[in-house]
Protein backbone atom coordinates (compact mmCIF):
# COMPACT_ATOMS: atom_id res chain seq x y z
CA UNK A 1 0.00 0.00 0.00
CA UNK A 2 1.06 3.44 -0.74
CA UNK A 3 -0.56 6.51 1.03
CA UNK A 4 -0.09 9.94 0.36
CA UNK A 5 -1.24 12.25 3.36
CA UNK A 6 -2.49 15.59 1.83
CA UNK A 7 -2.96 18.56 4.52
CA UNK A 8 -5.40 20.98 3.63
CA UNK A 9 -6.89 18.84 1.25
CA UNK A 10 -10.62 20.53 0.26
CA UNK A 11 -8.95 23.44 -0.47
CA UNK A 12 -7.48 24.44 -4.05
CA UNK A 13 -4.36 23.33 -3.91
CA UNK A 14 -4.99 20.14 -1.37
CA UNK A 15 -7.83 18.79 -3.64
CA UNK A 16 -6.23 18.78 -6.73
CA UNK A 17 -3.52 17.03 -5.31
CA UNK A 18 -5.61 14.30 -3.79
CA UNK A 19 -7.32 13.95 -7.37
CA UNK A 20 -4.41 13.46 -9.08
CA UNK A 21 -2.73 11.03 -6.59
CA UNK A 22 -5.51 9.06 -6.47
CA UNK A 23 -5.64 8.72 -10.40
CA UNK A 24 -2.00 7.92 -10.11
CA UNK A 25 -3.22 5.06 -7.99
CA UNK A 26 -2.17 6.49 -4.30
CA UNK A 27 -4.25 6.22 -1.37
CA UNK A 28 -5.01 9.64 0.32
CA UNK A 29 -5.31 10.51 3.08
CA UNK A 30 -6.49 14.01 3.34
CA UNK A 31 -6.39 16.22 6.58
CA UNK A 32 -8.73 19.54 6.46
CA UNK A 33 -10.79 20.77 9.28
CA UNK A 34 -12.53 23.27 7.26
CA UNK A 35 -10.61 26.11 9.22
CA UNK A 36 -11.07 28.40 5.82
CA UNK A 37 -14.83 28.88 6.70
CA UNK A 38 -13.74 30.34 10.02
CA UNK A 39 -10.86 32.67 8.15
CA UNK A 40 -13.68 33.72 5.47
CA UNK A 41 -17.06 33.15 6.51
CA UNK A 42 -19.47 30.74 3.83
CA UNK A 43 -18.04 32.06 0.74
CA UNK A 44 -14.72 30.47 1.67
CA UNK A 45 -15.74 27.41 2.96
CA UNK A 46 -14.25 24.11 1.77
CA UNK A 47 -16.93 21.96 2.85
CA UNK A 48 -18.11 21.55 -0.66
CA UNK A 49 -14.95 20.04 -2.10
CA UNK A 50 -14.54 17.69 1.22
CA UNK A 51 -18.01 16.52 -0.06
CA UNK A 52 -16.98 15.89 -3.51
CA UNK A 53 -14.10 14.47 -2.97
CA UNK A 54 -15.79 12.07 -0.51
CA UNK A 55 -18.27 10.93 -2.73
CA UNK A 56 -15.67 10.70 -6.06
CA UNK A 57 -12.34 9.15 -5.14
CA UNK A 58 -13.17 5.40 -3.50
CA UNK A 59 -9.74 5.44 -1.76
CA UNK A 60 -9.47 8.70 -0.12
CA UNK A 61 -10.17 9.11 3.61
CA UNK A 62 -11.23 12.34 5.22
CA UNK A 63 -10.00 13.23 8.68
CA UNK A 64 -11.28 16.35 10.23
CA UNK A 65 -8.35 17.19 12.36
CA UNK A 66 -6.34 20.54 12.94
CA UNK A 67 -2.63 20.53 11.60
CA UNK A 68 -1.90 21.73 15.08
CA UNK A 69 -3.12 19.14 17.45
CA UNK A 70 -0.02 17.33 17.69
CA UNK A 71 -1.80 13.90 19.21
CA UNK A 72 -4.67 14.08 16.50
CA UNK A 73 -1.76 13.72 13.85
CA UNK A 74 0.49 11.89 15.54
CA UNK A 75 -2.27 9.10 15.97
CA UNK A 76 -2.92 9.34 11.85
CA UNK A 77 0.69 9.15 11.27
CA UNK A 78 1.50 5.88 13.88
CA UNK A 79 -1.25 4.12 12.09
CA UNK A 80 -0.16 4.59 8.52
CA UNK A 81 3.54 4.43 9.32
CA UNK A 82 5.91 3.24 6.48
CA UNK A 83 3.30 3.40 4.12
CA UNK A 84 3.11 7.04 4.04
CA UNK A 85 5.57 7.64 0.78
CA UNK A 86 4.43 11.40 0.26
CA UNK A 87 2.81 14.40 2.53
CA UNK A 88 1.46 17.11 0.75
CA UNK A 89 1.49 20.16 3.01
CA UNK A 90 -1.13 22.80 1.89
CA UNK A 91 -3.18 23.68 4.95
CA UNK A 92 -2.53 27.06 5.73
CA UNK A 93 -3.98 30.95 6.75
CA UNK A 94 -3.45 31.91 3.28
CA UNK A 95 -4.43 35.58 3.32
CA UNK A 96 -1.56 38.22 4.84
CA UNK A 97 -4.74 40.71 5.12
CA UNK A 98 -6.64 38.43 7.89
CA UNK A 99 -3.51 37.57 9.63
CA UNK A 100 -3.55 41.05 11.27
CA UNK A 101 -6.85 39.87 12.58
CA UNK A 102 -5.34 36.92 14.85
CA UNK A 103 -1.87 37.12 14.62
CA UNK A 104 -1.03 34.10 17.07
CA UNK A 105 -3.98 31.90 15.05
CA UNK A 106 -2.03 32.59 11.68
CA UNK A 107 1.48 32.25 13.11
CA UNK A 108 0.32 28.59 15.03
CA UNK A 109 -1.06 27.57 11.75
CA UNK A 110 1.21 28.39 9.31
CA UNK A 111 4.36 27.79 11.83
CA UNK A 112 3.63 25.31 14.19
CA UNK A 113 1.28 23.01 12.08
CA UNK A 114 4.29 23.26 9.37
CA UNK A 115 6.48 21.90 12.51
CA UNK A 116 4.21 19.15 13.65
CA UNK A 117 3.36 17.93 10.16
CA UNK A 118 7.58 17.89 9.66
CA UNK A 119 8.46 16.11 12.90
CA UNK A 120 5.54 13.71 12.51
CA UNK A 121 7.15 12.68 9.01
CA UNK A 122 10.38 12.21 10.62
CA UNK A 123 8.73 10.11 13.55
CA UNK A 124 6.95 7.79 11.83
CA UNK A 125 7.83 7.85 7.74
CA UNK A 126 11.12 9.80 7.42
CA UNK A 127 11.51 8.19 3.99
CA UNK A 128 8.43 9.80 2.41
CA UNK A 129 9.09 12.93 0.56
CA UNK A 130 7.51 16.08 2.02
CA UNK A 131 6.09 18.75 -0.33
CA UNK A 132 5.62 22.39 1.43
CA UNK A 133 3.84 25.04 -0.17
CA UNK A 134 5.09 27.96 0.26
CA UNK A 135 4.37 31.95 -1.12
CA UNK A 136 6.05 34.59 -2.87
CA UNK A 137 5.80 36.68 0.08
CA UNK A 138 8.52 35.18 1.87
CA UNK A 139 10.51 37.66 -0.27
CA UNK A 140 8.15 40.56 1.52
CA UNK A 141 7.79 43.78 -0.35
CA UNK A 142 11.75 43.63 -1.87
CA UNK A 143 9.75 43.06 -4.63
CA UNK A 144 8.70 46.67 -4.98
CA UNK A 145 11.53 48.28 -5.18
CA UNK A 146 12.97 46.87 -8.32
CA UNK A 147 13.00 49.46 -11.37
CA UNK A 148 9.43 49.39 -12.30
CA UNK A 149 8.09 51.36 -15.30
CA UNK A 150 4.40 52.26 -15.55
CA UNK A 151 2.50 51.47 -19.03
CA UNK A 152 -0.87 51.40 -20.08
CA UNK A 153 -2.24 48.68 -18.39
CA UNK A 154 0.23 47.27 -16.09
CA UNK A 155 3.48 47.53 -14.12
CA UNK A 156 6.61 46.41 -16.01
CA UNK A 157 10.03 46.08 -14.89
CA UNK A 158 13.23 48.06 -16.61
CA UNK A 159 13.88 46.18 -19.58
CA UNK A 160 17.73 46.05 -18.58
CA UNK A 161 17.44 44.76 -15.05
CA UNK A 162 18.02 40.89 -14.76
CA UNK A 163 14.95 39.73 -13.16
CA UNK A 164 13.30 41.65 -16.54
CA UNK A 165 13.31 38.56 -18.95
CA UNK A 166 12.10 35.66 -16.66
CA UNK A 167 11.27 37.05 -13.51
CA UNK A 168 12.46 36.64 -9.98
CA UNK A 169 14.84 34.11 -8.69
CA UNK A 170 15.21 32.11 -5.69
CA UNK A 171 18.56 34.54 -5.06
CA UNK A 172 16.30 37.59 -3.90
CA UNK A 173 16.60 37.72 -0.42
CA UNK A 174 14.01 36.78 2.19
CA UNK A 175 15.09 39.00 4.67
CA UNK A 176 14.60 42.51 5.43
CA UNK A 177 11.66 43.63 4.42
CA UNK A 178 7.94 43.79 4.86
CA UNK A 179 6.30 40.83 4.98
CA UNK A 180 3.04 41.18 6.57
CA UNK A 181 2.12 38.80 9.33
CA UNK A 182 1.63 36.32 6.87
CA UNK A 183 4.64 36.58 4.87
CA UNK A 184 6.47 36.28 8.34
CA UNK A 185 4.41 32.80 9.36
CA UNK A 186 5.38 31.50 6.09
CA UNK A 187 8.78 32.41 6.53
CA UNK A 188 9.14 30.18 9.78
CA UNK A 189 7.52 27.57 7.56
CA UNK A 190 9.55 27.60 4.54
CA UNK A 191 13.36 27.80 6.51
CA UNK A 192 11.47 24.93 9.29
CA UNK A 193 10.91 22.68 5.63
CA UNK A 194 14.38 23.78 4.30
CA UNK A 195 15.55 22.66 7.21
CA UNK A 196 14.07 19.13 7.93
CA UNK A 197 16.21 18.72 4.61
CA UNK A 198 19.46 20.19 5.12
CA UNK A 199 19.67 19.10 9.18
CA UNK A 200 17.80 15.86 8.72
CA UNK A 201 18.61 14.38 5.46
CA UNK A 202 14.58 14.50 4.93
CA UNK A 203 13.42 14.84 0.84
CA UNK A 204 11.64 17.99 1.28
CA UNK A 205 10.83 20.21 -1.21
CA UNK A 206 9.65 23.79 -0.93
CA UNK A 207 7.42 25.80 -3.60
CA UNK A 208 6.97 29.08 -3.20
CA UNK A 209 4.21 30.19 -5.19
CA UNK A 210 2.91 33.38 -7.27
CA UNK A 211 -1.06 33.05 -7.43
CA UNK A 212 -1.99 29.83 -7.38
CA UNK A 213 -5.39 29.23 -8.98
CA UNK A 214 -8.05 27.29 -10.98
CA UNK A 215 -11.42 26.54 -10.56
CA UNK A 216 -12.11 24.84 -7.20
CA UNK A 217 -10.84 27.60 -5.74
CA UNK A 218 -13.34 28.65 -2.72
CA UNK A 219 -12.57 32.68 -3.79
CA UNK A 220 -13.23 34.81 -0.90
CA UNK A 221 -12.68 38.83 -0.58
CA UNK A 222 -9.79 38.38 1.17
CA UNK A 223 -8.16 35.26 -0.66
CA UNK A 224 -8.26 34.02 -4.27
CA UNK A 225 -7.46 36.60 -6.38
CA UNK A 226 -9.04 35.42 -10.09
CA UNK A 227 -11.60 33.27 -7.95
CA UNK A 228 -12.98 36.33 -6.40
CA UNK A 229 -13.07 38.54 -9.53
CA UNK A 230 -14.86 35.52 -11.58
CA UNK A 231 -17.62 35.48 -8.70
CA UNK A 232 -17.87 39.34 -8.31
CA UNK A 233 -17.96 39.49 -12.15
CA UNK A 234 -20.50 36.62 -12.95
CA UNK A 235 -22.80 37.28 -9.99
CA UNK A 236 -22.88 41.26 -10.18
CA UNK A 237 -21.10 41.26 -7.30
CA UNK A 238 -19.18 44.74 -6.19
CA UNK A 239 -15.11 44.58 -6.28
CA UNK A 240 -12.38 46.80 -4.80
CA UNK A 241 -9.10 46.96 -6.38
CA UNK A 242 -6.54 47.91 -3.82
CA UNK A 243 -3.53 50.79 -4.57
CA UNK A 244 -1.57 51.10 -7.85
CA UNK A 245 -4.30 51.93 -10.35
CA UNK A 246 -5.28 48.07 -10.61
CA UNK A 247 -1.93 47.42 -13.03
CA UNK A 248 -0.44 45.56 -10.14
CA UNK A 249 0.65 42.36 -12.72
CA UNK A 250 0.45 38.76 -10.96
CA UNK A 251 1.51 35.44 -12.24
CA UNK A 252 -1.38 32.83 -12.34
CA UNK A 253 -0.49 28.92 -12.05
CA UNK A 254 -3.22 26.50 -12.52
CA UNK A 255 -3.84 24.26 -9.72
CA UNK A 256 -2.97 21.62 -12.05
CA UNK A 257 0.38 22.25 -13.71
CA UNK A 258 1.41 23.15 -9.69
CA UNK A 259 0.52 19.71 -8.58
CA UNK A 260 1.73 17.83 -11.42
CA UNK A 261 5.46 19.52 -10.26
CA UNK A 262 4.94 18.23 -7.41
CA UNK A 263 5.06 14.85 -8.98
CA UNK A 264 7.65 14.97 -11.01
CA UNK A 265 9.34 16.09 -7.34
CA UNK A 266 8.14 12.99 -5.88
CA UNK A 267 9.40 10.84 -8.87
CA UNK A 268 12.76 12.64 -8.27
CA UNK A 269 12.85 13.93 -4.93
CA UNK A 270 15.61 16.03 -3.64
CA UNK A 271 16.69 16.89 0.48
CA UNK A 272 16.14 20.60 1.44
CA UNK A 273 14.94 22.41 -2.60
CA UNK A 274 13.89 25.61 -2.24
CA UNK A 275 11.89 26.66 -5.91
CA UNK A 276 10.15 29.19 -6.83
CA UNK A 277 6.82 28.16 -8.73
CA UNK A 278 3.90 30.24 -10.74
CA UNK A 279 2.58 31.12 -14.15
CA UNK A 280 6.53 33.03 -14.97
CA UNK A 281 6.41 34.71 -17.97
CA UNK A 282 4.36 32.29 -19.80
CA UNK A 283 1.24 33.12 -17.64
CA UNK A 284 0.53 36.78 -15.81
CA UNK A 285 -1.59 39.60 -16.05
CA UNK A 286 -2.37 42.77 -14.21
CA UNK A 287 -5.98 43.57 -12.50
CA UNK A 288 -7.25 45.18 -15.00
CA UNK A 289 -5.84 42.90 -17.90
CA UNK A 290 -8.16 40.32 -15.56
CA UNK A 291 -11.34 42.18 -15.67
CA UNK A 292 -11.32 42.79 -19.31
CA UNK A 293 -10.50 39.20 -19.79
CA UNK A 294 -13.02 38.06 -17.18
CA UNK A 295 -16.36 40.44 -18.55
CA UNK A 296 -15.20 39.47 -22.08
CA UNK A 297 -15.52 35.74 -21.06
CA UNK A 298 -18.40 35.87 -19.27
CA UNK A 299 -20.55 38.50 -20.98
CA UNK A 300 -21.12 40.88 -18.24
CA UNK A 301 -19.44 44.04 -17.19
CA UNK A 302 -17.71 44.35 -13.42
CA UNK A 303 -19.05 47.24 -11.21
CA UNK A 304 -15.42 48.04 -9.22
CA UNK A 305 -14.13 50.43 -7.33
CA UNK A 306 -10.29 51.66 -7.46
CA UNK A 307 -9.08 52.22 -3.50
CA UNK A 308 -5.45 54.57 -3.13
CA UNK A 309 -4.94 52.15 -0.20
CA UNK A 310 -2.83 49.50 -1.61
CA UNK A 311 -2.92 46.02 0.54
CA UNK A 312 -0.02 46.50 3.09
CA UNK A 313 3.30 44.23 1.71
CA UNK A 314 1.07 43.58 -1.32
CA UNK A 315 3.39 43.56 -4.68
CA UNK A 316 3.01 45.57 -7.38
CA UNK A 317 4.61 43.45 -9.52
CA UNK A 318 5.69 39.32 -9.09
CA UNK A 319 6.64 36.72 -11.83
CA UNK A 320 7.94 34.25 -10.97
CA UNK A 321 11.33 32.46 -12.74
CA UNK A 322 10.50 28.96 -12.58
CA UNK A 323 13.64 28.24 -14.38
CA UNK A 324 15.55 26.25 -11.83
CA UNK A 325 12.50 23.95 -11.34
CA UNK A 326 12.42 23.67 -14.75
CA UNK A 327 16.24 22.57 -15.03
CA UNK A 328 15.97 19.94 -12.51
CA UNK A 329 12.73 18.66 -13.94
CA UNK A 330 12.84 19.26 -17.60
CA UNK A 331 10.33 16.77 -18.29
CA UNK A 332 7.76 19.30 -16.63
CA UNK A 333 5.57 21.54 -19.06
CA UNK A 334 2.60 23.75 -18.60
CA UNK A 335 -0.52 22.53 -19.69
CA UNK A 336 -2.47 25.82 -19.43
CA UNK A 337 -1.75 29.56 -20.23
CA UNK A 338 -3.51 32.28 -18.64
CA UNK A 339 -6.50 32.30 -20.63
CA UNK A 340 -7.42 28.80 -20.62
CA UNK A 341 -7.31 29.05 -17.01
CA UNK A 342 -9.31 31.82 -16.18
CA UNK A 343 -11.73 29.88 -19.26
CA UNK A 344 -11.96 27.35 -16.68
CA UNK A 345 -12.45 29.56 -13.64
CA UNK A 346 -15.33 31.43 -14.96
CA UNK A 347 -17.21 28.74 -16.63
CA UNK A 348 -16.98 26.64 -13.18
CA UNK A 349 -17.83 29.96 -11.18
CA UNK A 350 -21.51 30.43 -14.16
CA UNK A 351 -21.81 26.16 -13.48
CA UNK A 352 -21.57 26.96 -9.80
CA UNK A 353 -24.32 29.82 -10.12
CA UNK A 354 -26.67 28.05 -12.09
CA UNK A 355 -26.65 25.44 -9.54
CA UNK A 356 -26.94 27.18 -5.95
N1 LIG B 1 -3.73 30.42 -3.52
C1 LIG B 1 -2.67 31.17 -3.68
O1 LIG B 1 -2.69 32.12 -4.46
C2 LIG B 1 -1.38 30.85 -2.97
C3 LIG B 1 -0.23 31.53 -3.34
C4 LIG B 1 0.98 31.20 -2.73
C5 LIG B 1 1.01 30.21 -1.76
N2 LIG B 1 -0.13 29.58 -1.40
C6 LIG B 1 -0.05 28.54 -0.38
O2 LIG B 1 -0.53 27.33 -0.93
C7 LIG B 1 -1.21 26.57 0.07
C8 LIG B 1 -2.57 26.18 -0.42
O3 LIG B 1 -3.30 27.33 -0.78
P1 LIG B 1 -4.81 27.22 -1.22
O4 LIG B 1 -5.09 28.38 -2.07
O5 LIG B 1 -5.08 25.82 -1.71
O6 LIG B 1 -5.51 27.43 0.19
P2 LIG B 1 -7.02 27.09 0.59
O7 LIG B 1 -7.38 28.07 1.64
O8 LIG B 1 -7.89 26.93 -0.61
O9 LIG B 1 -6.88 25.64 1.26
C9 LIG B 1 -6.31 25.44 2.51
C10 LIG B 1 -7.15 24.42 3.24
O10 LIG B 1 -6.51 24.18 4.50
C11 LIG B 1 -7.51 24.04 5.49
N3 LIG B 1 -6.92 24.40 6.78
C12 LIG B 1 -6.51 25.62 7.17
N4 LIG B 1 -6.04 25.57 8.42
C13 LIG B 1 -6.12 24.29 8.82
C14 LIG B 1 -5.79 23.61 10.03
N5 LIG B 1 -5.27 24.26 11.08
N6 LIG B 1 -5.98 22.28 10.09
C15 LIG B 1 -6.52 21.61 9.03
N7 LIG B 1 -6.89 22.20 7.88
C16 LIG B 1 -6.68 23.54 7.78
C17 LIG B 1 -8.61 25.00 5.07
O11 LIG B 1 -9.87 24.65 5.61
C18 LIG B 1 -8.58 24.88 3.54
O12 LIG B 1 -9.51 23.92 3.07
C19 LIG B 1 -1.22 27.44 1.33
O13 LIG B 1 -0.15 27.01 2.13
C20 LIG B 1 -0.94 28.83 0.82
O14 LIG B 1 -0.27 29.65 1.75
C21 LIG B 1 -1.32 29.87 -1.99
Amino acid sequence: MTVAIVTGSAGLIGSETCKFLHEKGLDVVGIDNDLRQYFFGADGSTAWMRKELEQTLPRYRHCDADIRAEDAISKIFRELGKNVSLVVHTAAQPSHDWAMREPVTDFTVNANGTLVMLEATRQFCPDAVFVFTSTNKVYGDLPNELPLVEHELRWEVDPAHRFAAHGIDETMSIDQSKHSLFGASKVAADVLAQEYGRYFGMRTGTFRGGCLTGPAHSGAELHGFLAWLAKCVVLGKPYTIFGYKGKQVRDNIHSYDLVNAFWHFYEKPRAGAVYNMGGSRHANCSMLEAIAMCEEMSGKKLQYTLSDQARSGDHIWYVSDVRRFQADYPAWKYRYDMRTTLREIVDATIERSRRA
